[in-house]
């Protein structure tokens, strides 16, 4: 009998239902999600107007490639533009996050004719070739992705991403809104906005990878807005879904761009484009960034001081809690008894808290009570009080 390839490390909770910030397992337990099966799930589990518009459309043109025109296409990369405030750039859907970023690399490259791509320490940007090449954590790059054509450079050191650009060969620089894997750490936005200036002087395009910190979740639509620039490749996948695997590169109108630079046989197809519309729609509808912002603020005020927490780091919805020590047991404890689920990051220590972006302040409130008593009860403090 075939099973599943054993590649992941498995929390023993087999999950058979959803509805917004609630997943339930096998026996009907209820469990808070804080973690969003990896920041996917921005409008709730199983959101009625969004798994209405992918039956209607299964049940109507659930595919066609693209050799032709699809409406539902055009709709979509009309929704992202508008919500996302970048009307000015055209839309490139394709299925994952890693798929984005392999692409916008490839487009880079075409377009300035160069070969190299700089990235950061700490960065994750996928597992296929060039995008794991790009991910700075050598275990999980094989020899076959091993390329001098990528270069990493410390996170907020202007002057050795300088240093690379001054060689003349660089196509792209790639950083994250936020890094997500790497344990939510920022580039600051000044560092952002002299990047983005740096670039443009050198002739290298910027890629944001807001894969993790986009739809909305940081209380902006990307995690770069709060540092006000407008780079002229973005990728996003994750979010823009709620769980409908499709994924996109935001490529700016001024970039020169030809017939069959790019291609993808199930990007762009119906379901996921409507499934993109809706989770537009919805987030417009309930105001979440909004509440993103709101909650988030509302989690980080509240776990400040807390015994046990050496630092909250993050924006809205993408939140970064470092223990005093490794995380694990406090996970544990938080959803085996008061279950909650919440993530974890490469750094062990930390917590990833990553929840659809619905979530409400009773919701907030009954996670902070949670983890003081969580870690009252590992003794990483004698008193949460
Ligand atoms: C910032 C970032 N980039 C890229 C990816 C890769 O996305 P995918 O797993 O959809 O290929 C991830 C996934 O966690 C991510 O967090």
């Amino acid at each position: 009998m075939s099973s599943p390839l054993p590649v992941y490390s498995l929390m023993p909770i087999e999950l058979v239902r959803g509805s917004d910030c609630t997943v339930w397992d096998a026996e009907g337990t209820a469990y808070l999600d804080l973690y969003g099966g990896h920041a996917v799930i921005s409008i709730g589990h199983a959101h009625q107007q969004w798994a209405e518009a992918i039956g209607k459309q299964a049940a109507t043109l659930g595919y066609y490639s693209n050799s032709v025109h699809l409406q539902s296409q055009n709709d979509a990369a009309t929704a992202l533009g508008k919500i996302s405030g970048r009307e000015d750039c055209d839309v490139f859907f394709v299925n994952s996050g890693a798929e984005a970023n392999e692409n916008a690399f490839k487009l880079a490259s075409f377009i300035t004719g160069k070969p190299r791509v700089v990235a950061f320490g700490g960065a994750f940007h996928g597992r296929t070739s060039l995008a794991v090449a790009a991910t700075d954590n050598p275990k999980i790059v094989s020899p076959v992705n091993r390329t001098t054509n990528i270069t990493h450079v410390q996170l907020n050191d202007l002057s050795a991403v300088e240093h690379e650009l001054k060689q003349n060969d660089v196509a792209a620089v790639i950083i994250e809104g936020i890094q997500g894997v790497g344990g939510v750490r920022s580039a600051t936005d000044d560092f952002l906005r002299s990047l983005d200036a740096l670039c443009a002087s050198y002739g290298a395009l910027l890629i944001l990878d807001e894969i993790q910190s986009g739809s909305g979740r940081t209380g902006k639509y990307f995690a770069h807005d709060h540092a006000g620039i407008k780079p002229s490749l973005i990728t996003v996948a994750k979010g823009i879904g709620n769980g409908f695997p499709v994924a996109a590169v935001l490529v700016s109108k001024t970039l020169p761009v030809s017939v069959g630079m790019l291609g993808t046989t199930f990007g762009g197809n119906p379901m996921a484009c409507v499934a993109v519309t809706e989770v537009a729609r919805a987030i417009e509808r309930g105001n979440l960034m909004q509440n993103a912002h709101d909650r988030g603020q509302q989690l980080i005020t509240a776990l400040e001081h807390v015994p046990g927490i050496a630092e909250v780091r993050g924006r809205g919805l993408m939140i970064g809690v470092e223990l005093n020590g490794p995380c694990s047991a406090v996970r544990k404890t938080l959803w085996q008894e008061h279950h909650i689920l919440t993530g974890t990051a490469s750094n062990p220590n930390v917590l990833r808290i990553l929840p659809p972006l619905t979530i409400t302040a009773e919701q907030i409130d009954r996670f902070v009570q949670a983890l003081k008593d969580a870690l009252v009860k590992e003794t990483l403090v004698k008193d949460a009080s």
